[in-house]
């Protein structure tokens, strides 16, 4: 039996760790025990609870309770801590998704004990560090010993690093690490949860009186976005104009560090007065793909979000100034607005006037990534 240790502690880790999870209860439970590591990252029900619930994930075996911080201090509290649970469960290697703190600081704990990391979600680049993101996903890319990539763009991004893609049979190290082409678990995720949204008796549409049709979906939480009033401003503007244009509903399931910021800035109330804005609390995952897919057109700043615009075939507006997920904008399905109002509104005009332009293609995999990479994890550590 191969012993993983799990590190999650945002909402978009809980939603990927669901899809592993799955694939070990399915079908390598014999194989594979999975022990969850829960940092507190995010802590409010609507980022946490819910999607244990819903998605079914296993209850976490520690609740670090880390919460909300600077950079350093939360990244110094959860390493504190997940090396007391590494050295207590002396796990064969550790499971981490994407480019949280919470990824960075599992990360730096495991390869300092010499325990061999897996990294899912890796080679993913933006090329600009002013992002945590992309410090955090460099890190743990480079201590990783099993890197499973969800694009070919990642897999030529790690190869320019140095990570190169590994023959069968190669052996798998701390320094000779495997590199694998996998697909991306969110578009597993997003074929299984799709299925399920069909006759949902609670629809998200019913909990908050909204339209089914015509409106535009929107979420936003980069810093680099909302911690600004300029930037918030600007984006708030756009949506205005896009609402008295297109006399379209846009729905915000709004993030806690944009509510936050919105609660304290009474001078862009003004924006938010528009009746045709709603304005609602972070949505399950489950409610999330029910009004992805019901939407005209995305507008985003998520990684995740603009990714499953694509998989459920909507136009999206990618708000920033460069996004790791290429293959995106070379489809023609998404255009970069960063917080410009111009852009914003243009991309959305033209997205809405012509419709889909792209021809879908299976470029993130078949929806079976997950299973990939525990068959790997098991030739791997077996
Ligand atoms: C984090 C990740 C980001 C990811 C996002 C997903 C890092 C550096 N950033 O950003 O990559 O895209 O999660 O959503 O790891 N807050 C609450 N309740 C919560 C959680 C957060 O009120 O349950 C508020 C706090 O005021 C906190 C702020 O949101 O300071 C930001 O939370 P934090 O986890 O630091 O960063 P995110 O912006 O959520
Ligand atoms: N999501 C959700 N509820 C919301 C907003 C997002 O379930 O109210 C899901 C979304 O469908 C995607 C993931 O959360 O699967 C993306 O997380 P987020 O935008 O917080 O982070 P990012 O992907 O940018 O790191």
């Amino acid at each position: 039996m191969i012993k993983l240790v799990t590190v999650i502690g945002a909402r978009p880790q809980f939603i990927k760790a669901a899809a592993i999870s799955r694939a070990v209860n399915t079908s390598f439970s014999d194989e594979i025990e999975e022990i969850i590591v829960h940092t507190g990252q995010h802590y409010d029900s609507s980022m946490s609870n819910v999607f244990f619930n819903e998605l079914q994930i296993p209850k976490e075996k520690y609740n670090l309770n880390i919460g909300s911080g600077s950079h350093a201090l939360q990244t110094a509290n959860m390493m504190i801590e997940i090396e007391k649970v590494v050295l207590e469960e002396k796990p064969d290697a550790i499971l981490l998704y994407g480019d949280t703190n919470s990824t960075l600081s599992a990360c730096l704990v495991a390869i300092k004990l010499h325990i061999p990391i897996i990294h899912v979600e890796a080679g993913v680049r933006g090329y600009n560090k002013r992002f945590p993101e992309e410090v955090n996903r460099l890190v743990c890319d480079h201590m990783s010993s099993l890197l499973f990539v969800p694009s070919i763009a990642g897999i030529k991004s790690l190869e320019i690093e140095g990570l190169k893609h590994k023959k069968n049979g190669d052996v798998i190290s701390l320094d000779n690490p495997g590199v694998f082409h996998c697909g991306d678990i969110m578009y597993d995720n997003t074929l299984f949860y799709k299925e399920k949204i069909k006759n949902r008796l609670d629809s998200i549409f019913s909990k908050y009186d909204l339209p089914k049709e015509n409106y535009i979906l929107t979420t936003m939480h980069r810093p680099s976005n909302v911690d600004q009033n300029e930037t918030l401003e600007s984006i708030l503007k756009a949506l205005n104009q896009l609402i008295d244009s297109h006399g379209k509903t846009i729905v915000l399931p709004l993030h806690p560090r944009t509510k936050n910021r919105l609660d304290n800035q009474p001078e862009l109330g003004p924006l938010l007065n528009n009746e045709r804005l709603r304005i609602i609390p972070p949505v399950s995952f489950l409610e999330m793909i029910e009004l992805e897919e019901n939407s005209d057109l995305v507008i985003t700043d998520s990684g995740g979000v603009q990714k499953e615009a694509y998989f459920l075939k909507k136009p999206c507006l990618i708000m920033l100034d460069e996004t790791p997920w290429i293959e995106l904008l070379e489809s023609g399905n998404a255009i970069l607005t960063g917080s410009d109002y111009n852009k914003i509104v243009n991309g959305a005009n033209e997205f809405l006037k012509k419709g889909r332009l792209y021809e879908f293609m299976d470029m993130y995999g078949d929806g079976k990534a997950s299973e990939f990479i525990c068959q790997e994890i098991i030739k791997a550590f077996n």
